[in-house]
């Protein structure tokens, strides 16, 4: 019998990314960006063949034109970056944009930002370097060993694992006196979380395809683990016959940052398997 397979009802590229993807595409000079425009190898390995090459920081400029990746940077970053008379174009999410804003108001107001995210992510760090102290946790223990302020105010990165950020902010809440949340996760991420949370109850097998620098991506493979048997692929190169002997139905998935045409390679494979 062939696999069933079911599509995740939200699944592929969000609007941030398309919006990126479609404005560097068009763009037909040279032109350096910095760090990947989105994290997925497969399109990244293709705009470099395109002549967008990936740098990352501005002493690896090579180019007149910097493109900012849709994690964005932060305003230090593109003030020297505008020193060097390169010419920016910022693809910058709007979803980040918005964190970036709310974070930098609160600190001006007098909160201490502490900011619910990976300390590494792009989108993090570009947050983090607008702010004089930002404090920054990734978990449940970490939040635990935070001091006690008067007045705190969370961010949340837009493609963190929203019943993390719930259960962390919870905890949050024990150590300030006035406490203003921002949950920023963006719509995007929200969906394709809930969906693939569905569809995981359903089916017998998840594949969760995407980047695996993909931060959206790895985080619906978080979700959908912890229900049912699940892999993390970037292409279709990675399915094995083996995970699915004695299973029937296979759901699918893909991060926000997963080109179509990926997804439909992963798909049609699976539809011949068995
Ligand atoms: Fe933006 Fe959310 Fe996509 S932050 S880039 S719409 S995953």
């Amino acid at each position: 019998m062939p696999l069933k397979i079911f599509l995740s009802k939200e699944k592929g590229f969000c609007f941030g990314v398309e919006r990126a993807v479609k404005i560097v595409t068009k763009i037909k000079d040279r032109a350096n960006t910095f760090g990947q425009i989105i994290h997925n190898p497969q399109l990244v390995q293709k705009l470099e063949k395109q002549g967008k090459k990936v740098v990352n920081n501005l002493n690896e400029v090579t180019e007149k034109i910097l493109i900012i990746r849709a994690h964005g940077a932060s305003d230090k970053f593109i003030q020297k970056a505008k020193k060097r008379c390169l010419k920016i174009i910022d693809l910058t999410c709007p979803y980040v944009k918005k964190a970036q804003v709310l974070s930098a108001n609160l600190e001006k107001n007098g909160y201490r930002v502490i900011i619910i995210g990976k300390r590494n992510h792009p989108e993090i760090v570009s947050i983090a370097e607008n702010l004089n102290s930002p404090i920054i946790v990734e978990n449940l223990p970490q939040t635990k060993k935070l001091g006690f302020y008067n007045k705190a105010g969370i961010i949340s990165q837009t493609t963190f694992n929203i019943q993390e950020v719930d259960k962390i902010t919870a905890e949050i809440k024990k150590h300030a006196e006035e406490l203003k949340i921002y949950k920023t996760i963006c719509d995007a991420t929200q969906k394709r979380q809930k969906a693939a949370y569905e569809l995981a109850k359903k089916v017998d097998t998840m594949i969760i395809v995407g980047g695996k620098n993909s931060s959206n991506t790895k985080r619906l493979f978080e979700i959908c683990t912890k229900i049912v048997t699940s892999h993390h692929i970037e292409t279709k190169n990675e399915l094995k016959e083996n995970w699915f002997k004695n299973k029937k139905k296979v759901g699918v998935t893909s991060g926000a940052s997963t080109p179509k045409i990926i997804l439909n390679e992963v798909v049609k494979t699976l539809r011949k398997m068995r």
